[in-house]
């Protein structure tokens, strides 16, 4: 079974966290307990083809992130000899309660083609926490337009609801699948 490498960034707060563990335990994570490192894995089944994906959740909070360069350097490697040096595999978030939050993106996006000096990176850009629709500050066109202007795909999630949660992995994995 073929293993990708998956490394989630973006901002503190926009709910990098529960999109994981929705799509790792399918379980929603209320509290907010801000992340330092977590590392996931699970097997996925995406057009007849069983997958791993370790999956690393980072820390959006700012004196955490001094790791993220290495994190998008080398993907995930905990044990070694695990096949995982080469590549790592990138989805910034967004929370669309955050106006702020789409900035992140854009800085990280540059920072992920800065540190793997190409710009041919499976990404996927993510909109969180759609179901708080009295908060959204970012509209879907904004965004639309703007992921569309990077040519990368975007998906506005609900780890609370399970909206379009399997979608961003799938899509990543059928970019890592296609290198
Ligand atoms: P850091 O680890 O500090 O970078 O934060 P994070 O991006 O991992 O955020 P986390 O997933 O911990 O979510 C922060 C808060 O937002 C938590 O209280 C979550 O329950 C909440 N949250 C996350 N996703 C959703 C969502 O889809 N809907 C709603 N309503 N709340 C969400
Ligand atoms: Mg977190």
């Amino acid at each position: 079974m073929r293993q990708f490498n998956v490394v989630v960034l973006g901002a503190g707060g926009v709910g990098k966290s529960a999109l994981t563990v929705r799509f790792v335990r399918d379980v929603f994570v209320e509290n907010y307990d801000p992340t330092i490192e977590e590392q996931y894995h699970r097997p996925i089944m995406v057009d007849g083809e069983l997958s791993s994906l370790e999956v690393l959740d980072t820390a959006g909070a700012e004196q955490f992130t001094s790791l993220n360069e290495v994190y998008i350097k080398v993907g995930v490697c905990k044990s070694p000899g695990e096949r995982c040096s080469t590549t790592s595999r990138d989805a910034p978030s967004n929370s669309l309660t955050q106006e702020v939050s789409l900035k992140e993106v854009e800085s990280l996006r540059k920072q992920i083609f800065r540190i793997k000096g190409s710009e041919s990176v499976p990404i996927v850009v993510v909109g969180t926490k759609s179901d708080l629709v009295s908060e959204r500050e970012v509209p879907t066109t904004t965004i639309e337009s703007l992921a569309s202007r990077w040519n990368l795909p975007f998906y506005e999630t609900s780890a609370k609801r399970n909206w379009h949660i399997n979608d961003v992995f799938e899509d990543l994995l059928r970019q890592m699948r296609a290198r």
